[in-house]
């Protein structure tokens, strides 16, 4: 595959080839800030004068900060070289040159995009962004909704606090309806309409989120908005709060249901076990589903588990599916998921939120467009990777479902180059965002009809302050490089084939008697194994040697200086059951009942994600594959020869 001419300018380079480009650009940016100080009521005169400068008390203030930062430089240097085609471990590469200067130019100016008070022009900026990545995974930017957020963990989290509020909503909306003396009729899951205030409690928590929603709208049409709002809030969780919802679901209907459980993939990043926890939902409820022996979520074992949880009469109040799973980069058959949830519609009457934890793979999607707006099949993405066998018309299918879920996190500061703070959520129908609005007495007062988003965006979102750099960032990196074949998804073709490039040369290295037992090649760019030895006879032996493996090539030792760097993850019981069974077979030193009995200590897999665009790169750039390989072989000697096993 033919490297784009305009990949070199997109970094700053491993060995900061583009130097002379980042200080020009950021001269650029920051004298354009200091005319922009300049002429800012220049009547205003000098507070800091020349004399000022001439004082002692100046040049010591000065010669501390220049001394105080050359410690700081110094400390900075042990961290790690995120930059290097020698770093192989977490998901993390240098940023674009255009995020880098958009941060800084934008920083100099300090926005805050928790309103438009404070951020005038990056909140706009921070919509722009977010609306690229809604139209990216096909949501039409006229009914959806998106903006930044601090990361993965914090996107998902409004994901689930969204869809957490309107699975009870017309709960909420029944007792709305009954206290303003109204009736309404509710659209069922199987296309039925049914009187709201004749509906069982179980039939209540299964409306569709667009019926939900069309409820809500309703009611608001049937008295004034501030009686409507009232009766809401008094019957909503979001007032209640667990303890007293249960209580009085159990006095208004004879029963309260058994607690609502979330449903994910078993390669669920943590933050999940987090927000279950901090939303009250509680970690119980949250049930892993299966996934198969590609690391993507089992659409057959979601519709057990669907099925069961409907026979018990326990709500399911969202699936969350993975596009890019943190070890493996694995993408779910969203496709199929949606399809169990039509089939749970259909045949179960219940319904649920259908999520994407995109956080990692999202930015993948912009493999699927072209420059003029069309898609691309997977075929013509084929025909340019030069007959790789990537992608497969299910991982497209899968890809483009992410435009029919109700809502979708994606990490620009993950495969989107760009520097923290940066995570997206995109919500499929910007109605919702109303559900867990907040108005606060000190901020811009939100007035009916206002393009309120525009004005405060605080008001929808679960954080307060915000950097608006952050947004320029992404906005900038977005210009330059757009989300379709000439730019992000370019950048993530050419990883993709590293990845394949490395997951092949390490499957048939010759290691002496060291043998890498692959994993199937990943969705996206992740490549995991586990290294082998014919002397290791147990599976805590294989544990070991892997663990030293890992310690010798990462920077976890105070002072190492890996030749390259890795990183290592565990495969444990519950979440890899059936999952492990084709690695544990290929290792042959235990039965898969002998890795469940092992419980936290699982299966050590050694991890390497490829974010480098220029593992690929011909020569004279360096062969980081072959580079690589040896060291591994050199650590895997050094780990043995320790006793580490
Ligand atoms: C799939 C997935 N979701 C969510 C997260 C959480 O993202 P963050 O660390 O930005 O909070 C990660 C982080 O690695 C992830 O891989």
């Amino acid at each position: 595959m033919p490297s784009s001419p305009s990949l070199p300018a997109w970094f700053l380079g491993p060995r900061a080839e583009n130097a002379d480009l980042l200080e020009k650009l950021i001269l650029e940016a920051l004298r354009d800030h200091v005319f922009w100080r300049r002429n800012f009521h220049p009547e205003d005169g000098f507070t800091i004068r020349e004399t000022d400068k001439r004082s002692e008390g100046y040049e010591r203030a000065v010669a501390k900060m220049t001394q105080e930062l050359m410690g700081l430089l110094a400390e900075l240097k042990q961290g790690v070289p995120f930059f290097s085609g020698r770093y192989k471990g977490h998901m993390s590469f240098e940023q674009t040159l255009a995020s880098q200067i958009g941060y800084f130019a934008a920083m100099l100016y300090n926005p805050n995009n928790v309103a438009l008070e404070g951020s005038p022009v990056t909140t706009r900026l921070e919509l722009e962004a977010a609306a690229g990545l809604q139209q990216m995974i096909g949501y039409d930017v006229a009914t959806s909704w998106g903006h930044l957020t601090s990361g993965g963990t914090v996107a998902n989290f409004e994901a689930l606090w969204i869809a957490r509020n309107i699975a009870y909503l017309p709960l909420a909306a029944a007792g709305a309806a009954q206290e303003l003396g109204v009736k309404l009729d509710v659209t069922l899951p199987d296309g039925s309409r049914a009187p709201l205030h004749e509906l069982p409690l179980w039939k209540l928590v299964n409306i569709t989120n667009g019926a939900a929603l069309d409820l809500w709208h309703a009611l608001f049409e049937t008295a004034p908005r501030a009686d409507v709002q009232k009766a809401l809030s008094e019957h909503s969780l979001a007032t209640v709060g667990y303890q007293d919802y249960a209580r009085r679901l159990s006095k208004a209907y004879g029963d309260a249901l058994p607690a609502g459980v979330v449903l994910v993939a078993a390669t669920a990043h943590y933050s999940w076990e987090k927000i279950v926890r901090a939303l009250g939902i509680g970690s119980n409820q949250l049930i892993y589903v299966p996934v198969d022996t590609h690391f993507r979520m089992d659409p057959a074992a979601l519709w057990r588990q669907v099925s069961a949880f409907s026979a018990r009469k326990t709500p399911v109040m969202a699936c969350i599916s993975v596009c890019g799973t943190t070890e493996e980069s694995a993408v779910d058959r969203l496709d199929a998921v949606l399809d169990v949830r039509a089939r749970a519609e259909r045949e179960l009457g219940v319904t649920f939120h259908v999520h994407s934890d995109a956080c990692y793979g999202g930015y993948a999607a912009s493999v699927l467009w072209k420059g003029d707006g069309s898609r691309r099949s997977a075929a013509e993405v084929r025909t340019s990777l030069l007959g790789l066998d990537w992608p497969g018309e299910d991982w497209v299918r899968g890809v483009e479902a992410l435009g029919r879920a109700d809502s979708v996190t994606i990490d620009p500061h993950k495969l989107g180059y760009i520097p923290y703070p940066a995570g997206a959520f995109l919500l499929k129908d910007r109605r919702a965002r109303e559900l867990v609005s907040t108005d606060p007495p000190y901020l811009s007062q939100v007035r009916e009809g206002e393009a309120t988003e525009e004005r405060f965006l605080g008001r929808y979102i679960f954080e307060g302050s915000k950097p608006g750099a952050a947004a320029a960032s992404v906005w900038l990196s977005h210009k330059v490089l757009p989300l379709d074949e000439r730019g992000y998804g370019h950048l993530v073709e050419r990883t993709v084939l590293g990845a394949r490039r490395l997951h092949g040369a390490l499957g048939a290295a010759s290691m002496g008697e060291f043998r890498a037992v692959m994993l199937p090649e990943p969705d996206i760019n992740i490549v995991c194994w586990v290294m082998h030895h014919p002397r290791l006879r147990t599976l805590a032996a294989v544990n070991g040697l892997n663990e030293g493996i890992y310690q010798r090539m990462s920077l976890s030792r105070a002072g190492a200086q890996p030749e390259y760097i890795i990183t290592r993850t565990r495969f444990q019981t519950p979440m890899y059951d059936g999952a492990v069974d084709p690695i544990l077979e290929a290792l042959g030193v235990c039965s898969a009942a002998e890795w469940k009995a092992a419980g936290a200590d699982g299966l050590v897999v050694l991890r390497s994600t490829v974010m480098d665009p220029f593992l690929v790169s011909p020569p004279p750039a360096p062969d980081h594959v072959t580079g690589f390989i040896g060291a591994l072989r050199r650590a895997a000697d050094a780990a043995l020869a320790s006793g580490t096993p």
